[in-house]
């Protein structure tokens, strides 16, 4: 048992958790939010992050203070916390994503550790080597080697109470991500960051995305806290959550606060396109665009961060809602369609949707099908695959809807989209008191279909008599050539 991260509840992949940070002698309620803190230009202080916006943890990075050098000293002298005045967790990275981007740092994983443990940061970061996305394989091989020998420094290195981090990285290869993660999970090392995603982020791959943390997943224990690196728009929040990551980093609430960007979870707009605010956050409830438009540069960044940061915690709590009532899906599904990119997220983890359904509860509150993609939930594969183990009469009715014809159909058991047949008895139990549209689309009816398949492939001496309500005739093939088909809207009414 990971002793620092404690699991208070799930829905797929996503978890709300506790995340105990003993140096800084606080815990912190996961998924979370970290803002990013550039040391040396503060848009928002970290004090007014913390009791503004309830910020519980930030991120800095322990390589700038490193190379500043009165910030150095500063940092040494008075420690992280209160140099940056900071009252709850502070997490440091180590400069490895400035070695992504200018190709050299000059400081080993011991020496950075050390600084970080120094300058009293409570969560550390080794100098990981972030390797982009499409690289040869053998370069990503080499490099996860070397990062992997990097983690086994880390552990030898005394730092004291510091938790530390062990970034997973790997590429786009999922053999190797999901080898990075196994290796990561069996060191003695605290948070596990998915590394190298900035590069499939800026470019939309959402999907690539998902089968990277579905790979780095499969190698990491299910106690083990997984830090989406780099990952700060909200927009994919509920993505990476359901995916099983528990935290995230913002620069994006001040980087595009810089540009005139202005967040939202469904998507980034330029302020001069806005004639309105479509949020009721302190900022856009006191401005209009144009009172925005009006101010100085500085003043305007500082608003817009300050609404970015708004809708970025907003996100949060409502993400953390969406577990509490068992409808983190639903969110996912609705941030889908902001943007078809999400949507191949969206569909990428539906991919993964048994890696899921091995976390996901057996009964929540509700299964709203809310697109033709909720036919490839968990929840479905997972009664298909019960299917297989129900115990089955000789001779079985299936009915779609209301019996329609005698009383063999009404001792039957019910086929209804998306999940197939069930006996009568499960109908008041979860998921199968699923609100479905009345106007059943196609994929509803082809997994039902399946559901019908698995439960003859399981049964192969039950007489099997489907009752179905206009199934067209390419779904009906689905179907085994031995069942008995009776179309009921022609039959019964
Ligand atoms: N920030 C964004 N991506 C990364 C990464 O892969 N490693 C580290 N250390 N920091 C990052």
């Amino acid at each position: 048992m990971r002793e620092c991260f404690e699991l208070r509840d799930v829905d797929a992949g996503g978890r709300i958790g506790e995340l105990t940070v003993p140096r800084a002698d606080v815990t912190v309620e996961t998924p979370a939010l970290l803002p990013v803190i550039n040391p040396n230009l503060d848009t928002i202080s970290p004090r007014r992050l913390a009791e503004e916006f309830g910020a519980e943890i930030l991120i800095t990075n322990s390589y700038i203070i490193h190379g500043t050098e009165d910030v150095r000293e500063q940092a040494l002298e008075e420690g992280l916390h209160d140099m940056l005045d900071f009252p709850g967790a502070i997490m440091t990275d180590s400069g490895s994503f400035q070695l992504s981007e200018y190709g050299d740092i000059d400081v080993t994983t011991e020496e950075i550790l050390e600084f970080q443990r120094e300058i009293g940061s409570d969560i550390g970061t080794p100098v990981d080597i972030p390797t982009p996305p499409d690289v040869s394989r053998e370069r990503a091989a080499e490099e996860l080697e070397t990062t992997q020998e990097r983690l086994e420094v880390a552990e030898g290195v005394d730092t004291g109470d510091m938790l530390v981090s062990a970034p997973v990285q790997g590429s786009t290869y999922p053999d190797l991500r999901e080898e990075a993660g196994r290796h990561a999970d069996a060191t003695d090392l605290d948070v596990f960051p998915v590394g190298a995603v900035v590069p499939l982020m800026n470019d939309y791959r959402y999907d690539d995305m998902v089968d990277v943390v579905a790979a780095s997943k499969r190698g990491l224990g299910a106690d083990a806290p997984v830090h989406l690196f780099g990952a700060g728009h909200p927009m994919m929040f509920a993505l990476g959550v359901a995916m099983g990551c528990d935290l995230f980093d913002s620069a994006a609430y001040a980087l595009y606060a810089r540009d005139d960007r202005y967040l939202t979870v469904r998507g980034t707009r330029q302020l001069e396109d806005l004639d309105y605010f479509p949020c009721s956050c302190p900022v856009c409830a006191e401005h209009s665009p144009d009172d925005l438009l009006a101010l100085s540069d500085r003043e305007r960044e500082e608003e817009l961060a300050a609404h970015n940061l708004h809708v970025t915690f907003e996100e949060i709590r409502r993400i953390k809602q969406a577990i509490r009532a068992g409808n983190l899906l639903e969110l996912v599904e609705q941030r889908a369609r902001a943007h078809p990119a999400m949507l191949d997220g969206y569909r990428a983890l539906l991919d993964h949707a048994a890696q899921l359904e091995s976390s996901d509860p057996v009964s929540k509150g509700s299964f709203f099908y809310t697109s033709h993609e909720s036919a490839r939930r968990p929840e479905v594969l997972r009664h298909h695959e019960r299917l297989e183990r129900l115990a089955v009469p000789d001779s079985l009715f299936l009915t779609e809807g209301e019996p329609a014809r005698g009383d063999e159909f009404e001792a039957s058991w019910r086929v209804e989209p998306p999940f197939g047949p069930f006996p009568r008895a499960l109908s008041k139990s979860y998921p199968l008191t699923a609100e479905v549209p009345e106007r059943t689309d196609r994929a509803a009816l082809e997994a039902a279909a399946e559901g019908v398949a698995r439960l003859v492939a399981a049964n192969p001496e039950t007489e099997v008599t489907l009752g179905h309500r206009g199934w067209p005739a390419d779904v009906l093939e689905a179907v085994p050539e031995d069942v008995d088909l009776v179309d009921l809207t022609v039959e019964g009414d």
